[in-house]
């Protein structure tokens, strides 16, 4: 087991994890969408899996193998990640959502492509809100005891805001990462400190996105117990 020490210390558990990035389209070639590589959510599935928890994977857009043994769920909008993750969540252990959400999604989609018209400045697009799958999870658990995790990517006064966001939800859990050039999307190592509901802070040093996702998973099991 990497860096967790404890031995299956999830079997018998469901977790479920969502990963990647939403897209919202506008019309049948194009997207609104992010930067999220789905790295962070795989291996937070990886590494439940290991600890011998059953994992779904909520998985939108991202372009990585399957883990073994993992039940991967392909979703592309947000609309569609949080039908998937309302109904994994039913009987799950834990929900961590580690994907990257469009807050907002264009007003409307175009059946057909949307076309230059001669001489004419384009119109705007308008955007609705999502919905706040995190805390809806949060605020409204599908089981008693299921422990909620959200991940945040802040600049600034990081654990302020952190904090901050952490109340919001209403999650146990908020990973808060530094975000700024070369950091985090895209990348294969991750620094972060996970806060937690109960006032705690948990420092997660610069290292393997797997490291940081056994930490994930060391403070979920403990508040399983
Ligand atoms: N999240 C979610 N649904 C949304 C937006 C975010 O479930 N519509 C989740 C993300 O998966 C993540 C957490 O909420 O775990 C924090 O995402 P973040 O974008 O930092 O939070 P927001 O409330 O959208 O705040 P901001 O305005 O800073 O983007
Ligand atoms: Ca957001």
């Amino acid at each position: 087991l990497a860096g967790g020490g404890a031995e299956a210390d999830l079997a018998g558990r469901h977790v479920v994890v969502s990963a990647g990035g939403t897209r919202e389209p506008l019309d049948p070639v194009r997207f609104l969408g992010n930067r999220s590589s789905g790295k962070q959510g795989y291996a937070l599935a990886r590494t439940a899996a290991a600890r011998g928890a059953r994992v779904t994977l909520i998985a939108a857009n991202a372009a990585l193998p399957d883990p073994a043994g993992v039940d991967v769920v392909p979703v592309g909008t947000a609309v569609q990640l949080r039908e998937a993750v309302l109904k994994a969540a039913a009987d799950a252990d834990a929900v961590v959502m580690a994907a990257a959400v469009a807050d907002f999604r264009p007003a409307t989609y175009a059946a057909g492509k949307i076309k230059k018209k001669d001489g004419l400045e384009p119109e705007p697009i308008t955007l609705v809100r999502n919905p706040d799958i995190l805390a809806e999870i949060a605020g409204d658990r599908p089981r008693a005891g299921q422990v909620v995790v959200g991940f945040a990517a802040e600049t600034d006064d990081v654990l302020a805001n952190g904090r901050a966001k952490l109340e919001r939800k209403g999650c146990d859990l908020l990973v808060v990462n530094e975000v700024g050039e070369r950091k985090t999307f895209g990348a294969e190592e991750n620094e972060a400190v996970v806060l937690g509901s109960d006032g705690s802070e948990t420092p997660v040093p610069h290292g393997p996105k797997e490291a940081l996702a056994d930490i994930v998973w060391n403070l979920v099991s403990r508040r399983l117990a």
